[in-house]
């Protein structure tokens, strides 16, 4: 069955426990780069003893050894998923696999979903590039060099998955109920959509963070991704 993983995009992780308190029902949460600034690897000891599953979400893109080591440190925390950038190549994404061991499973972020295609093909010296044919070919290259998965949104999804077969986990952030605004997300779809697609992980932050009752619409998408 596909996963709700609350992203805790909150200013505090005393916030983000407040949080938790009050839906007793979660089993994955993703932690980011501001909130493991902020807080460190004690908020994540803390969120591991509470039983969850740590997705730490810190996009890590740098020459093999010191991804490696930032790897290592991630699976010796107990974080049972995290994120790597596909684009530091096989070399990379290779050490980051052997570090993570089989307790840790690591998925590729490809190409940013803030990129179009002359603002990536600029970045990379290209013309512009097509982006959904890049994200394949990225795609290609983590599952290649050993990654359980990829993250991307739900539009890619259903090509990744085609591509690559039933076994890789494609994580899908940008997911709203009807009802939901979108924010500042632009390619959005329900957990319906994400799942038709092939998505095994669904990425929910604003939807249950600012909701009233935290704990009903997170059981609201747990039934719909069902
Ligand atoms: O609040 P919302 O549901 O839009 O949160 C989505 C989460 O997924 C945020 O933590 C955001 O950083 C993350 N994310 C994303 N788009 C990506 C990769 C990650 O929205 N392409």
């Amino acid at each position: 069955m596909p996963e709700i993983v609350i992203a805790l995009d909150l200013p505090s992780g005393a916030e983000a426990l407040r949080l938790l308190d009050r839906v007793p029902e979660a089993t994955w949460v993703k932690v980011g780069p501001i909130l493991m600034t902020r807080e460190g690897p004690a908020f994540i000891r803390e969120l591991v003893g509470r039983q969850l599953q740590v997705f730490l979400d810190l996009k890590w893109h740098d020459i093999p050894n010191t991804v490696a080591g930032a790897v290592e440190a991630a699976r010796e925390l107990a974080v049972v998923m995290a994120t790597v950038h596909t684009l530091g190549g096989e070399k990379m994404l290779s050490a980051a696999v052997s570090a993570g061991g089989f307790g840790l499973a690591l998925v590729g972020v490809t190409v940013l979903t803030s990129h179009d295609a002359a603002g990536y093909g600029a970045a990379v010296g290209r013309a512009p590039v097509d982006l959904a044919a890049e994200v394949e070919r990225q795609a290609e290259i983590a599952i290649r060099a050993g990654l359980r998965g990829l993250v991307c949104s739900s539009g890619e999804a259903g090509r990744i998955r085609r591509r690559l077969g039933p076994d890789p986990w494609i994580v899908v952030p940008g997911i709203r109920r009807s009802v939901d605004s979108a924010g500042d997300q632009t390619r959005i779809a329900t957990p319906e959509q994400a799942v038709r697609e092939g998505a095994t992980h669904l990425v929910v932050g604003r939807p249950v963070l600012n909701a009233s009752d935290p704990a009903a619409v997170f059981r609201e998408f747990r039934a719909a991704a069902a």
